[in-house]
């Protein structure tokens, strides 16, 4: 019985195995029921007595070996097993693809960027405004039409609250709590009682501009304009300045920009005028200034707004102010190297 014993240890102890199937294999011929070790078990009950004690340690020392090295053979298979299906775990890993901005921030921080060149901070308002915000204190006459249901979404049980239709409102806000020198702009998100359709839509987003100080003039105005305009759309655009009319600001212009498809010639996008039209500007209505306690005789001082979707239709090429608001991702990731 000592001799089988020590030959099944000699046995086991050279077996080897190069799958999973294999250290089956071996389990299956030594320490299943039937297996060889377990045929020992069987027979230790014909030992003769004397010899049970030694027998008993030699058998059980067996089966410790082979369950020790079938554990062994199987751990070699499991941490081999990364190499042997051929990956390599030096390899790079896969690039994580990053999300791109969307077109109106990218357009709307680029806003930021060049009239932050100029010293202009960012503020931010409210987007549920009071009458006083965006209209009274903006010099709207009490029957102007802007403050019609058809431009306004005004909250049924208060019509004293509104949604924005313009970022003028923070114009208000902050030469409230602000003293001159103020110079900043304010992006922002409005909302218009409009139909949506290509050209137009009932959400949409505009950079508000303000400078006060004292003696700031409209050559001020045209210069940081011009500056603005050549830094948007390249070093050779050329701006023009249209009169206008806007409450807040006396006097009031509209500002074109040359066409930066034909450059001035005339064409599709510019409809054969040559000029596209980018904001409206002004200077600060004295009104506006002494609603907000700012003394009127001591400052002056400039406004201009512009719509952020128009300059993005402008600048990509785009023909349907609907594709901002789709979120088709086709559509919204070509556009994080295009400016
Ligand atoms: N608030 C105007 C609008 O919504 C845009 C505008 C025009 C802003 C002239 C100004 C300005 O600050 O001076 O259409």
């Amino acid at each position: 019985m000592l001799d089988k014993i020590r030959v099944l240890h000699e046995e086991i102890e050279k077996a080897v195995a190069s799958t999973t199937e294999e250290v089956e294999a071996l389990r299956i011929k030594y320490i299943s029921k039937k297996g060889s070790v377990n045929q020992l078990f069987a027979e230790f009950k014909n030992v003769p007595n004397d010899q049970k004690k030694a027998v008993g340690k030699a058998l059980n020392d067996l089966k410790n070996s082979v369950l020790e090295k079938i554990n062994a053979l199987r751990e070699s298979f499991e941490s081999d097993d990364s190499e042997s299906d051929g990956t390599d775990l030096t390899m790079p890993g896969e690039p994580i693809k990053l999300g791109t901005r969307h077109p109106l921030s990218l357009v709307k921080n680029k806003i930021i960027e060049i009239f932050g060149r100029l010293g202009f901070t960012v503020a931010e308002g409210p987007e549920i405004e009071d009458d006083w915000h965006v209209f009274s204190a903006l010099n709207f006459p009490p029957e102007h039409p802007a403050r019609d249901m058809q431009d306004t979404f005004f909250i049924e049980q208060d019509p004293d609250i509104v949604l924005r239709t313009h970022t003028s409102s923070v114009q208000i806000r902050v030469m409230e709590q602000t003293k001159p020198p103020i110079r900043a702009i304010f992006p922002g998100r409005v909302f218009r009682n409009e139909a949506i359709s290509a050209r137009s839509h009932c959400i949409f987003h505009q950079v508000e501009g303000l400078y006060v100080d004292e003696n700031v003039s409209f050559a001020d105005l045209k210069q940081t304009l011009l500056y603005f305009a050549k830094e948007l759309f390249g070093e050779d655009t050329q701006i023009r300045l249209r009169p206008s009319y806007f409450p807040f600001t006396e006097p009031s212009a509209e500002m074109d920009v040359s066409c930066s498809i034909c450059g001035g010639k005339g064409c599709n996008l510019c409809k054969y005028t040559g000029w596209l039209e980018i904001l409206g500007c002004g200077m600060v209505d004295p009104n506006v200034l002494d609603a907000c306690n700012i003394d009127n005789q001591k400052y002056t001082g400039f406004a201009f707004g512009m719509g952020i979707e128009r300059i993005a239709l402008l600048l990509y090429g785009i023909k349907d102010i609907r594709y901002f608001f789709e979120n088709d991702i086709r559509f919204l990731k070509q556009f994080e190297s295009a400016i």
